[in-house]
C-alpha cells in the first residue's frame, strides 16, 4: 500500500472550489486502486490569512510542508492584498524555497477542446514547455533608487546561472530523449547579450552530450508567432521563467483555454515536496458560484499521479477529462456547457477507469 500525505493549499477565490473536485478525483483513484491512499491535510493560507495575520503563511510554512509528498495548490490572489505580496510570499516562496525549479506545463489539445487556431489539426498542439522556475527574469533580485525624485531608477535583474540553466536544459533533453521528441529552447541572445547568450550556449554545450536529440533554437518573438501559425513545430520546449510565463499563456489560449491549463513545480530530486496547480488566477469574479473550471485542477492531480510514479493513473485521469471534453454534454461556462464546478468534477470521477 502506497499512502502519499497531500497538503492542500486551496487559497483564494475559486481556488477552493477547483481543489474540492481534484480531491474527489484522488478519492476515486483510492477507490479503484486498494494499493493507493491519499492523506489530505488543508492549511488555510492565502489572502484571507493574510488580512487577518498580516502573513500569507506562517513564518514556519516551508518546515510544516516539508513533511509531505506533494502540495496540491489552488490559486492565489485577491483584490485587497497586493499581488506581488500574495504571489512573493506563498507561491513564489514555496517554488524557491524547495527548490521546484522545473514547471512542466503540458500545451495539448484534447479532443473536444476548443481551439481558436485556423487549419490546424488537434495532433498539431501537442507540446510539453519545462519552463524554468528558480531564478532568470523572476530571481527577484534588483534595486529601486531615489524613489518619487526626479532621478528616480528602477533595475530589475535576471538571474541565470550556470548550475541553474545545466540542469533544467539537462531535465528538458533527458524528457525528449526519453520520449524520442524535439527539443526547441526558446531564448532571446540577438537582444540580452549576456543572459541569453548563455543560455544559448549552455543549451548547445549540453546538447553535446545527447547526439540522439534533435533540437531547434528560436528567438522568442518568432517562437510566439510559430506558436500561433505552425504550433506542430513543438514538442519539447525549454525556456527561461518569463519566456515560460508568457508562452504557457499562449499556449493555453491555442489548447482549450485557462480552464485546461496545468502545472507542475517539481524538484525532480524528490529533496523538497513537488507542487502541483492549475495555472489560472483566482478569477474573484466568478468565485463561489460553482461557474469556475476544475479540468486545469484536475489535469493537475494527473500530473501528480505521473509524479508519484503512478503513469497509469495520470493517463486515465487525462482520458477522462479528453472523454468528458468529447461527449460536450457536463461542462462548466467558459467551454459553451451550462454545468458547475462540482457537476464536472463528478462526472470526471464518474469516467475513470484503469
Ligand atoms: C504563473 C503565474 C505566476 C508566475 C505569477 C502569479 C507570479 O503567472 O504561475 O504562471 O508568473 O509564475
Ligand atoms: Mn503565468
Amino acid at each position: 500500500m502506497n499512502t502519499y500525505k497531500i497538503a492542500v493549499i486551496a487559497g483564494d477565490g475559486v481556488g477552493p472550489e477547483v481543489c474540492r473536485e481534484g480531491m474527489k478525483v484522488l478519492r476515486q483513484i483510492e477507490k479503484l486502486d486498494a494499493d493507493l491512499h491519499f492523506e489530505f491535510q488543508e492549511f488555510p493560507w492565502g489572502c484571507e490569512y493574510y488580512l487577518e495575520h498580516g502573513e500569507m503563511m506562517p513564518q514556519d510554512a516551508l518546515e510544516i510542508l516539508s513533511e509531505f509528498d506533494a502540495i496540491y495548490l489552488g490559486a492565489i490572489g485577491f483584490p485587497g492584498v497586493p499581488d506581488h505580496i500574495s504571489l512573493w510570499d506563498i507561491l513564489l516562496k514555496i517554488r524557491k524555497g524547495f527548490d521546484q525549479y522545473i514547471n512542466l506545463r503540458p500545451v495539448k489539445l484534447l479532443k473536444g477542446a476548443p481551439c481558436p487556431l485556423k487549419d490546424v489539426k488537434r495532433e498539431d498542439v501537442d507540446m510539453l514547455v519545462v519552463r524554468e522556475n528558480s531564478e532568470g527574469e523572476y530571481a527577484g533580485s534588483g534595486s529601486w533608487l531615489y524613489p518619487g525624485k526626479p532621478n528616480e531608477v528602477v533595475i530589475q535583474d535576471g538571474v541565470f546561472s550556470r548550475v541553474g540553466c545545466e540542469r533544467v536544459i539537462r531535465y528538458a533533453y533527458e524528457l525528449a530523449r526519453k520520449e524520442n521528441k524535439r527539443l526547441t529552447s526558446i531564448s532571446k541572445a540577438n537582444a540580452l547579450n549576456y543572459s541569453m547568450v548563455f543560455w544559448d550556449q549552455i543549451f548547445q554545450e549540453i546538447g553535446a552530450e545527447y547526439p540522439d536529440v534533435e533540437t531547434d533554437s528560436y528567438l522568442v518573438d518568432a517562437a510566439s508567432m510559430f506558436f500561433v501559425k505552425e504550433p506542430q513545430r513543438f514538442q519539447i520546449v525549454v525556456t527561461s521563467n518569463l519566456f515560460g510565463d508568457i508562452l504557457t499563456d499562449l499556449g493555453a489560449a491555442i489548447a482549450g483555454g485557462m480552464g485546461l491549463a496545468a502545472g507542475a513545480n517539481l524538484n525532480p530530486e524528490r529533496k523538497f515536496p513537488s507542487m502541483f496547480e492549475p495555472i489560472h488566477g483566482s478569477a474573484p469574479d466568478i468565485a463561489g458560484l460553482g461557474k469556475a473550471n476544475p479540468l486545469a485542477a484536475i489535469w493537475s492531480v494527473s500530473q501528480m499521479m505521473d509524479f508519484f510514479g503512478h503513469e497509469d493513473w495520470g493517463r486515465a485521469v487525462l482520458a477522462a477529462i479528453e472523454q468528458l471534453l468529447a461527449e460536450k454534454k457536463i461542462l462548466t461556462e467558459d467551454l459553451g456547457g451550462t454545468s458547475t464546478t462540482a457537476e464536472v468534477g463528478d462526472a470526471v470521477a464518474a469516467l475513470l477507469k484503469k
